[in-house]
């Protein structure tokens, strides 16, 4: 048995794993500590490996009762603890080990390291990402549909009453505008605008007057040169019907571009296809097509992957003419650098849908977490722009206001907009 002094330190944490054979008391204020870090540590495990499983195309229902259980036993953990560190019996606080603790006291030890050192290095990290040199201007104007409507339009859905919740921004939308420097571009496409939309998930809430509204909204960015729908359109099986009447309000020069992301897998691909097609927009698939833009040829690519397959295949695509790739998952980025894609767009993450002050986003279905969970990306060659989306199964939206794009292209120097 190992007693500590009473002003045993903060110090004494990297040596934990040589008392895990042992017994190693410590005073109140560190038995604190070290329960706010283990269940840090543990939050954080849990979260980062429920967003990789997430990236996964596994079937809907295992997801959902995987996020379940990963949320039961995220609040599982402080019980655990609270019992492992002796805080029950007011006998002393110790990390102890035998038969009863053997799983408990291990684990204990991981949470607190990951607790004290991975929690904050991920704060850390996530806010040192950098804004790429290319985007030259961001702004947005937020738009407040339900006091522009004179009601909260939070529909029929299944959900509905969490649209109600105070503070809830699920009917703010950021109408965002970014200018992007691209050197590669044709002369002729300066000033570009492409209108990029993501994540309806039509379920009933929020209402359809709610979209009807923002894709009013969007016309008053001006005439637009395309149009991008970076899929989840579709999340009941009765909302399909409001693709065309939506989405169908709205016109670009060189057309509307969509793909179809993971809850249009889940319910009627074929169907909610027929839909965009019905509502004027080429459905790309896993595929690709090349389209004269100003003049200018310009390859739009769609990347439906990991739940659709294969990839599309670039063999028979033309070198040296602009990629623009519609993707419903950031995830895909490793495959647009590798394809030599120009600009990429992607939703699928939401943001994260709630983000606490300081630290950030948390549920972010990717495998790389949240290190794409919005906004823009250069991972040379590729500009990547992750939206929030519109909407989401659940309409709960805090510090994270949903979002509608205006990506502006223009032309200049190369030096201006070089990898950062
Ligand atoms: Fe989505």
């Amino acid at each position: 048995m190992v007693h500590s002094s009473p002003h045993c330190s903060l110090l004494v944490l990297p040596f934990l794993p040589l008392f895990a054979m042992t017994e190693l008391q410590v005073s109140l204020p560190l038995g604190i500590v070290l329960f706010l870090a283990a269940c840090t540590g543990h939050t954080l495990l849990m979260v980062v490996g429920l967003n990789v499983l997430y990236a996964w195309p596994l079937p809907h229902g295992v997801l959902r009762y995987t996020r379940k259980l990963d949320i039961l036993v995220i609040l599982l953990g402080p019980v655990l603890f609270w019992y492992a560190l002796g805080f029950h019996d007011g006998s002393g606080i110790s990390f102890e080990t035998g038969a009863r603790r053997a799983l408990v006291t291990p684990y204990l030890f991981v949470s607190c390291i990951l607790g004290l050192v991975a929690a904050p290095a991920a704060v850390i990290l996530y806010h040192c990402r950098r804004v790429p040199k290319a985007l030259l201007s961001g702004r947005a104007q937020v738009v407040d549909v339900a006091r522009e409507l004179g009601y909260l339009p939070a529909g029929r859905g299944k959900k509905a009453y969490l649209a109600r919740l105070p503070g809830n921004q699920v009917c703010q939308v950021d109408m965002s505008e970014r200018t992007f420097l691209m050197p590669q571009l044709p002369p002729e496409w300066d000033g570009l605008s492409i209108l990029h939309l993501s994540d309806l998930h039509l379920c009933g809430t929020p209402d359809r007057s709610f979209f009807r509204h923002v894709l009013e909204r969007c016309k008053e960015f001006g005439e637009l040169d395309l149009i991008a729908v970076t899929g989840d359109i579709v999340d009941s099986k009765r909302h399909h019907r409001w693709v065309v009447p939506l989405l169908g309000r709205l016109r670009a020069r060189h057309g509307g571009f969509a793909i179809l992301g993971n809850h249009d897998y889940w319910l009627d691909a074929t169907l909610i296809r027929r839909r965009l097609t019905r509502a004027g927009y080429h459905v790309l698939g896993n595929g690709w097509k090349q389209i004269e833009v100003r003049g200018k040829p310009m390859v739009v690519i769609g990347n439906e992957t990991p739940w659709f397959r294969p990839a599309a295949d670039l063999a028979s695509c033309p070198a040296g003419v602009f990629r623009l790739c519609l993707s419903h998952t950031p995830d895909t980025i490793s495959w647009c650098r590798a394809n030599l894609v120009d600009l990429m767009l992607a939703g699928h993450v939401h943001g994260g849908q709630i983000r606490l002050p300081f630290i950030g986003s948390l549920f972010v279905p990717s495998r790389f977490s949240r290190r794409y969970d919005c906004g823009s990306f250069f991972e040379p060659p590729t500009l990547m722009h992750v939206s929030r989306g519109l909407a989401g199964q659940h309409p709960l939206r805090f510090n994270c206001r949903p979002e509608v794009t205006k990506i502006v292209l223009v032309t200049g120097p190369r030096q201006l907009a070089s990898p950062d």
